[in-house]
């Protein structure tokens, strides 16, 4: 696990504009899984920036997004398949075909959730998946207690998370209680994962997820067990990790370490 800290959200987020943008000069047709919440606005409207300067090209794209609400269709304004249109799909060129949110109102969950790790695996996998951490150390909709082997399936959210995402809604009660999200083992099969996080409120689950033991309480903590993860952090959500000063050490050697590649 790498943990990078910036200064800024800005410069987190073009930190993973970058880790996106190397992704995709690797491999044209690389597939990116994707995540909403406030945290990831300043990278997708960084990739817009670097796709309309002609330095990104989405066409041979594919991206998976992690969640979504049970019950809001997609032309819900709340909807994270609205979300994803307003942010990022409507203005870069992925082709629509090649874009995968699970469905708001499908008609057998179970089978929804079987087909979706399907087409994950026959697209040959995800390359680079970017999540956000909840307050309660969720990734995805991975709410505490959350198998650490779980697939994607429908998951009742925490009164917590239900608090934290109420801001989006006119009222409390109109969020959703289930989703349907990948699980802790669908995202630990992506060859590389970033985790954004900034401010001081995501200082508790930062710590847990980095420097606490790995458990279901905080489903952010199994990327410890994960080869290839970047955690990267402004110093307001780094401000609680014991070990913060040689994560900043390792980066400043970074470019003198002996490759292992
Ligand atoms: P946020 O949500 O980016 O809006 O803080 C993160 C999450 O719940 O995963």
């Amino acid at each position: 696990m790498e943990v990078i800290v910036k200064e800024s959200y800005a410069e987190v987020s073009q930190a993973a504009a970058d880790e996106v943008a190397r992704v995709i000069a690797e491999k044209p047709s690389a597939v990116l899984g994707l995540a909403t919440g406030s945290t990831p606005l300043g990278l997708y409207a960084e990739l817009i920036r670097r796709y309309e300067q002609k330095e990104l090209d989405f066409s041979s794209v594919t991206t998976f997004n992690l969640d979504e609400y049970v019950g809001l269709p997609a032309a819900h304004p709340q909807s994270y398949h609205f979300f994803m249109r307003q942010n990022l799909f409507d203005h870069i060129n992925v082709a629509p075909e090649n874009i995968h949110l699970p469905a708001g109102i499908p008609n057998d969950c179970r089978a929804f959730c079987r087909e979706y790790e399907q087409k994950i695996a026959a697209s040959g996998g995800i390359d680079l998946q970017i999540l956000g951490i909840g307050s309660d150390g969720h990734i995805a909709f991975n709410e505490p207690g959350s198998s650490l082997a779980s697939r994607t399936r429908v998951k009742t959210l925490a009164r917590s998370t239900i608090e934290d995402n109420s801001r989006f809604f006119d009222r409390p009660e109109q969020v959703p209680e289930f989703a349907i999200t990948m699980g802790v083992g669908t995202i630990l099969e992506a060859r590389k994962v970033i985790l954004l996080a900034t401010g001081e409120q995501k200082a508790g689950p930062i710590a847990q997820a980095i420097e606490g033991p790995i458990t279901s309480m905080c489903s952010a903590s199994a990327l410890q067990m994960h080869e290839h993860v970047l955690m990267i952090v402004d110093r307001a959500a780094a401000s609680q990790l014991e070990q913060v000063a040689y994560y900043e050490w390792v980066q400043q050697k970074r470019s003198h370490a002996p490759s292992t590649a």
